[in-house]
Parts: C-alpha cells; sequence; structure tokens
C-alpha cells in the first residue's frame, strides 16, 4: 500500500502536494517523490521530511503528482522511488499497488530501445505510455492502451509535461478518490490529502480511469465507455480518512484481509502446473531441494504463525520443523548445517531477537529464508532469500493482517518445498483451489461482524479467558488470547485443548469463560470432548465452528460459524473472528486499540 496525490488548478502545486503527503504518510514511507512539469521530478528516501529538505520553498507550476512508497519491488532507495519517468522525461508516474507482468513487459521495452533507471515494476508504466505516444495516439489514448497492457493491481496518476494540465488517473485493485474542487481537482489514494480543499469526492472503481483538468473530469471504463457517477460529499476528518472510515487501524486492518490474502497470493499460484512461484527463492531453490530439516524463528503473532506452519509443512512437505522464539532460540547453541533452513518470520522485519536468530543460523551455515513484510528491513536484507508478504503497511500495534498473510505465504512455501518432494497433483492442486477461495470466506467472516461485536460485548466483563485449540489450531488459541490480552488488558491464556485435564481445568468455573477453536476438522470429536469437560465444571464456552454444524449447539449456544476450507488452511478462517472478538472487546472496554500500553509495533530491542 502507498499513498498517491496529484494535482491541477489555481494553487501553488507543490505546497499543495507535499501538503497532501504529510496525511498520506501512514500508507508508506519507504520514499517520497514528486514531479512539477516546471521541475522535473525530486525523490528522498524516507519521510516526506527528506523530500521537503530537498525543495526550495519557491515553487513554480500548479499541478503535479506525488508519491509515498511501501516497497513491493526493488529496495527502498532514491532510484526506486516514485514518480518514474519514460526515457524523455515526459511521461511521469505514480503507482501503489504490483504489476504482475513487469518483468515480460519491461524485456519488451528494453528490446525496443527503453532504458530503465529503476528496479522498480512501476517503471514500465512510464515506458508504455511514451512507446503508445510515439505511436502517434494522443496523452489520453496512449495512457488508456498502457493500462490495457498491464496485469496486477494500481492506483496510479500518470502526468505529461506536453499537456501539464491534465492528469490521468486509473484504478484497479488499490483505491483512488478524485477531488472535485472549484477551478482545481485532486487524485488520491484517499481522502485525507483532499478534505482541506474540497469535501465534494468520487470514488473510480476498478476497471476505470479518470482524466482531471482545472475545471473539468470525465470517468472512462478502460474499454472507452464513458461513466457517469454523481460525486458526493464526506464529512469525515482526515484522520476518519486515513483509517478509511472505520474508527481504528485495527479494525480496517482486520477488514483488509480480503485483499491482503489475494495480495500475498498475486502472481504467485501457478493452477497448470499445480506450483507456486517465488521468485524470492529461485536463488537458493536448488540448496531448498536439498534440506533435511526447518527451524522457523520469530516473536509473539509471527511465531504462532511459525507453529501453523510447522503443521504444514510437516504435513505436506515431509520435512521435520522445530518452532523458535526467536528470544530463546539466540541463546541456545543450536545444531545447524547446509542441510537446515532458517526461516524467519517477522512483519517488520526489524525485532531485533529474531534479526539474532537469523545472524546466528548464518554463523552456523544455514540457508536463512525471511517471510517478511517490509521490503528493505534488517532481516528481509539479511537473510539469503525471501517471501515478500506484499500485505502493506501494518499500523495498529495488535497484528492482524500480517498474520493472515503469513499463513498464506507459509501455504505457499509449503506448495512449493512440496512439489519439490513427493506432493502429488492432486494434493497440490487441492491447495491452490483452496487458497484461491480464501478472500471470499473471509469475507464471509466480516460480513458477520455485528454478531462478534454482540459476542464480545457478552463478555467485556470477563478478568479471564482460556484459549483452547488441537492440531493446526493449537497455535490460533495462543494467538487469540495474544490478541485479547494485549488490547484488552484481560489475563488470556492459550492451551493445547488436550492439556486441559493435565492441569488448567481446575480453574474453569462459571467466572472463567473458554474460547474454544472447533472447526469440523480431524480432531473435531476430541475437542468436543474437552468442551464438554469444561461445560461440566459450568464454565461458559464461545465457540468457532465451522457452518451447519448444529452438534456444537448441544455444548454451548455461543457460536461464531465460519466456512469450511481444508485444514491447513483453517487457521486463517479461524483467527479472523478472534481477531474481531478481541477488537471489540477491547473498544467495548474504551482502551485504544491501536496503541495498547506498554507495547510498541516494532520490538527493535532484546
Ligand atoms: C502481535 O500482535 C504483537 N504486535 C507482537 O507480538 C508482534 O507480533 C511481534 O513483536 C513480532 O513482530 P514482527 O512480526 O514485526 O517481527
Ligand atoms: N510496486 C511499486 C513499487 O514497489 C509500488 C509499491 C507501492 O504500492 O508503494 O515501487
Amino acid at each position: 500500500m502507498c499513498g498517491i496525490f496529484a494535482y491541477t488548478g489555481k494553487k501553488q502545486a507543490g505546497v499543495t502536494l507535499l501538503d497532501g503527503l504529510t496525511s498520506l504518510e501512514y500508507r508508506g514511507y519507504d520514499s517520497a517523490g514528486i514531479f512539477l512539469p516546471e521541475r522535473g521530478g525530486i525523490r528522498a528516501v524516507g519521510a516526506v521530511g527528506n523530500l521537503k529538505k530537498k525543495i526550495p520553498t519557491d515553487f513554480e507550476g500548479h499541478s503535479g503528482i506525488a508519491h509515498l512508497r511501501w516497497a513491493t519491488h526493488g529496495e527502498p532507495t532514491e532510484d526506486n522511488a516514485h514518480p518514474h519517468r519514460d526515457c524523455t522525461s515526459d511521461v511521469w508516474v505514480v503507482h501503489n499497488g504490483i504489476i504482475e507482468n513487469w518483468k515480460e513487459l519491461k524485456r519488451d521495452l528494453e528490446s525496443r530501445g527503453h532504458v530503465f533507471l529503476s528496479e522498480t515494476d512501476t517503471e514500465v508504466m512510464a515506458h508504455l505510455v511514451e512507446q503508445e505516444l510515439s505511436d502517434g495516439k494522443d496523452f489520453e489514448s496512449a495512457a488508456r492502451a498502457a493500462l490495457g497492457r498491464i496485469r496486477g493491481t494500481y492506483g496510479m496518476a500518470i502526468q505529461s509535461r506536453a499537456e501539464p494540465d491534465v492528469i490521468v488517473g486509473a484504478r484497479m485493485g488499490a483505491p483512488v478518490v478524485l477531488g472535485l474542487g472549484d477551478g482545481e481537482n485532486f487524485i488520491a489514494s484517499d481522502p485525507s490529502p483532499i478534505l482541506k480543499h474540497t469535501r465534494t469526492v468520487l470514488f473510480l472503481e476498478d476497471g476505470e480511469m479518470a482524466v482531471i483538468r482545472p475545471n473539468s473530469y470525465k470517468i472512462f471504463k478502460l474499454g472507452g465507455d464513458t461513466v457517469e457517477r454523481a460525486a458526493q460529499e464526506v464529512d469525515w476528518s482526515p484522520e476518519e480518512a486515513q483509517k478509511g472510515g472505520y474508527e481504528h487501524f485495527m479494525l480496517k486492518e482486520i477488514m483488509e484481509g480480503p485483499e491482503v490474502i489475494k495480495n500475498t497470493l498475486r502472481g504467485r499460484l501457478m493452477f497448470e502446473e499445480g506450483m507456486a512461484k517465488l521468485g524470492g527463492l529461485e536463488s537458493v531453490k536448488d540448496e531448498l531441494a536439498k534440506i533435511e530439516r526447518i527451524i522457523i524463528v520469530g516473536c509473539g503473532t509471527a511465531y504462532y504463525a511459525g507453529l501453523v506452519g510447522e503443521y504444514m509443512l510437516e504435513e505436506h512437505a515431509g520435512i521435520p520443523v522445530e518452532v523458535e522464539l526467536g528470544s530463546e532460540f539466540r541463546y541456545r547453541k543450536p545444531v545447524l548445517n547446509q542441510k537446515t533452513m532458517l526461516l524467519a518470520i517477522s512483519q517488520s522485519g526489524e525485532t531485533a531477537d529474531t534479526l539474532e536468530a537469523i545472524r546466528e543460523g548464518k554463523r552456523k551455515g544455514a540457508i536463512t529464508v525471511g517471510i517478511v513484510n517490509t521490503v528493505g528491513s534488517t532481516i528481509a536484507r539479511e537473510t539469503d532469500a525471501g517471501v515478500y508478504n506484499h500485505a502493506g503497511p501494518e499500523i495498529g500495534v495488535a497484528s492482524t493482517k500480517a498474520l493472515v498473510s503469513q499463513i498464506t505465504a507459509l501455504a505457499l512455501l509449503t506448495l512449493f518445498l512440496g512439489r519439490q518432494r513427493k506432493m502429488s497433483d492432486s494434493d497440490a492442486e487441492e491447495i491452490i483451489s483452496q487458497l484461491s477461495l480464501l478472500p471470499e470466506k473471509v469475507q464471509k467472516i466480516l460480513d458477520n461482524k455485528a454478531a462478534i461485536e454482540a459476542m464480545a460485548a457478552k463478555y467485556s466483563d470477563s478478568r479471564d479467558f482460556l484459549y483452547i485449540g488441537r492440531k493446526y489450531n493449537y497455535p490460533i488459541a495462543f494467538e487469540g488470547a495474544l490478541k485479547l490480552k494485549e488490547i484488552s488488558y484481560i489475563h488470556a491464556e492459550g492451551c493445547g485443548a488436550g492439556e486441559m485435564k493435565h492441569g488448567p481445568l481446575a480453574m474453569i468455573d462459571e467466572k472463567f469463560p473458554t474460547m474454544a477453536i472447533a472447526p469440523s476438522d480431524t480432531v473435531y470429536e476430541k475437542l468436543a470432548s474437552n468442551i464438554q469437560e469444561i461445560r461440566a465444571r459450568r464454565g461458559p464456552v464461545v465457540a468457532v465452528a465451522t457452518e451447519g454444524n448444529d452438534d456444537i449447539l448441544s455444548y454451548t449456544k455461543d457460536v461464531i460459524y465460519v466456512p469450511e476450507t481444508i485444514e491447513m488452511l483453517q487457521p486463517i478462517l479461524s483467527v479472523v473472528p478472534l481477531q474481531l472478538f478481541a477488537y471489540y472487546l477491547a473498544h467495548a472496554k474504551g482502551f485504544n486499540v491501536d496503541r495498547p500500553r506498554n507495547l510498541a509495533k516494532s520490538v527493535t530491542v532484546e
């Protein structure tokens, strides 16, 4: 996710654009850049402040485009910062999203003599427009033709020096909103940079492009048909706009789950071959074919994702796996060698304990791989190879969409390694098929959020909470408990359901509720027995169960139903209700769910 912002009108464009970038900074901060037809492109690594230092105050010009980058392709360097340009410095582009077919387009354009200056996917768009212009099209037609050649996701703004008043916007899978002012118009990723100028906005839909001028705008389908759509007045504050209208980033990020799964999977499922295409592992794929053991390291939520990965990789790739807390692993004397893959999972890519574990693994000769969300982060740079999540920035301290993406990425890794070994075509096909159905299944859970909110309210006075699960949902019991404790401050603990009778059952009474993760999987009957043990001690039980399971109602009436999927992907469907349950319960208690006390988003200290 990143931020795009474009302006054409009567104000000083530079000041207007820089000011707008500040309100978009939550969307990405790897680099910032601006194009003004009178000045060209100016870019800086890091936050907007670094860009401001590079721009003199005496701005000229009344139009331009600007960008805040959350890198997906190419390190966060100045060369990779947007806006990107064509060979002639006439066409400039800012882009939010991923162009899947950028490599083949780049090869074709280079064969036609185009010279590229960056490692990004985005740059191909500037050269495509240039190519279409050279074929005699006008700017608007050239932009439309170029958009027709790219596959993937984009929220984009394109400008040509030749027609400085005109800016083209386009949307496919990443948000784009027009701001309609008096003698001025805007294009942005969300309304937050627009609202101080106008509250009249118009949201583009996928497959649409817009052409704005200071006193006019028009919207088209990519096929060329004109789109008539009424503008709307938004009464959001800029901060509300940053949250997409949600009250908290955490809720917004939970609701982004379906999109995050799509972005994690994007371009990586090879349906025909029954394979996962993981470009970041290409350099070590031969070594990975020979590994005999995997050690997964992570902290907090990332550690629990790793525990899910352990079940996946052992069952479907046939590789022995151990999962270690980064904070413990680094103090052990682990026995590693070249046949060991050390897999680090980290949203921030900066967690000190996980980073030290990776360094220990490298010292011992292991192949180090990362599943990281932040491109160019320390763990991403120090591992031998990796898989980026493409989940976009996660602002809420409580990790939600990152976990959904991490488990999705682990399923892709399981496919990748399993197909190097004995995973059958049919197993691979089933995993791929079920992965592609996940976004709509998660959406179905999110559509039921009101029922989960009501359930959270019912238990908002709880002082303790036990979370139980088995097999693939054993880690989710711990993750669900972590979500609840870290934002509602309730004492919550995860427990293997089979462990209840070895001690935890003693805690149960009518004041000690249990969240039982009980999908209709291979261990449901055993989980149901555990629920009965709890109910026999009058312990309240909330159950996460599979749609259509009426049996669970004989134990408890407090049931959150989720769709069915294959066992290895069930954790993704089980965790989403627990994220919402924790969010609504903490919100009901009046706590700051985005910034819980005592915690930081990235634990870069030991
Ligand atoms: C989870 O909700 C917490 N924010 C925390 O446990 C987090 O998962 C942990 O600090 C690891 O962070 P990382 O994924 O950035 O390495
Ligand atoms: N894929 C583009 C890049 O890596 C855009 C990423 C973003 O959305 O900021 O530069």
